[in-house]
C-alpha cells in the first residue's frame, strides 16, 4: 500500500504506543480551536478512534465521522465506549467519500505525514467542509525532535542506525502546514505549538509501549536483527531521563494549524 496505513494494523498496541499521547495533545488542541457544541465533526485518518474519542468528550460535536484506510484500526474504534456516536468508514484522506459542504469541521490527527499527497487531503477537507467551517491539524514536530518516540531515533542514530521517517516529514513542520493551508485556499490561518509530558513507570513499560510493531519505528524493530536491537535497548537504557523512582517523563511536542473555509 502506498500510504501510511499499512503501519498500523492493531488498535489495541497503537493506543499503548501513541493513542494515550494523541489524546493529551488533542485535549490542548481542542481547546484552541474553540468551537461550539453540536457540529458535524470529520475525523480523517481517525485510526483507532484514540482522538475521536477525545473529541466526543471535550467539544460535545452533534455528530461524528472517522475514516481511515486501516480496517485494523478502525476495529478497536469500533469497540471504544467513549466513541458510541461516531460513523467509521474505511476511506483514504485523498479522496473523501462525502459530498461538498457535509461537515462544519473536518480534522487530522497525526496523520500529515503519512498521506502520499497532503495538499490533495486538505484540498478534500475544505471540499467537505461547509463556508465559514474549521480545517486542521496537529503532527508531532519530528524534524525539531517533538516525537515521543525522538529517544528510539537518537538510540538508533547513536549505534550507527538511521532512524526511521515518515514519508513526508517535511509536512510536520509548521511552515510546512501554513504553506499547505494557504495553498488550499484556507483563510484566517493560525498556528501553534502543543507540549505534553509523555511517562513511562519504568524501562521495561518504556520499552514494551514502543518497540510493538506499529509504526515507523516498530517496523524498523521488527527489521532489525536481535543483536542490533539489543545495542538500541542498551543504548535507551543508558540514555533515558529515569529519575529516582525509575520513572521515565520528558516532553513531546505537536505542531497545530487551523483555517476557515472561504464563503
Ligand atoms: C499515527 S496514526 C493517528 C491515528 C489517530 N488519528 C490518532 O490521533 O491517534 C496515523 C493514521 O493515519 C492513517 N493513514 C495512513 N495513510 C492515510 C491516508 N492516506 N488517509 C487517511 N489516513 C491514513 C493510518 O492508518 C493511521 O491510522
Amino acid at each position: 500500500m502506498s500510504d501510511g496505513s499499512a503501519l498500523f494494523s492493531d488498535g489495541k498496541a497503537y493506543e499503548r504506543l501513541m493513542g494515550r499521547w494523541s489524546q493529551a495533545v488533542g485535549t490542548q488542541f481542542l481547546d484552541w480551536l474553540a468551537l461550539p457544541k453540536g457540529l458535524r465533526w470529520l475525523d480523517v485518518g481517525c485510526g483507532n478512534g484514540a482522538f475521536t474519542e477525545t473529541l466526543i468528550a471535550h467539544a460535545a460535536p452533534g455528530e461524528v465521522s472517522g475514516i481511515d484506510p486501516s480496517e485494523g484500526q478502525l476495529s478497536y474504534a469500533r469497540t471504544r465506549p467513549g466513541a458510541k456516536l461516531a460513523q467509521f468508514r474505511v476511506a483514504g484522506a485523498q479522496d473523501l467519500p462525502f459530498t461538498d459542504h457535509s461537515f462544519d469541521v473536518a480534522i487530522m490527527a497525526l496523520v500529515i505525514t503519512f498521506v502520499p499527497d497532503p495538499l490533495k487531503a486538505v484540498r478534500e477537507m475544505a471540499r467537505v467542509v461547509r463556508p465559514g467551517g474549521t480545517v486542521a491539524t496537529y503532527m508531532w514536530d519530528i524534524p525539531g525532535g517533538g516525537l515521543p518516540l525522538e529517544p528510539v531515533h537518537v538510540a538508533m542514530k547513536t549505534v550507527g542506525i538511521s532512524a526511521p521517517m515518515p514519508a513526508g516529514v517535511e509536512s510536520s513542520r509548521q511552515d510546512s502546514m501554513r504553506a499547505l493551508w494557504e495553498k488550499a485556499g484556507l483563510q484566517s490561518i493560525e498556528t501553534r505549538v502543543i507540549r505534553i509530558q509523555v511517562a513511562y513507570s519504568g524501562f521495561d513499560d518504556f520499552w514494551e509501549s514502543n518497540s510493538v510493531p506499529v509504526g515507523p519505528v516498530g517496523k524498523a524493530f521488527s527489521e532489525m536483527s536481535p543483536a542490533v536491537k539489543e545495542q538500541v535497548k542498551t543504548q535507551l537504557r543508558k540514555q533515558l531521563p529515569a529519575g529516582p523512582d525509575g520513572r521515565i517523563v520528558y516532553a513531546a511536542y505537536a505542531n497545530a494549524v487551523k483555517g476557515r473555509v472561504p464563503g
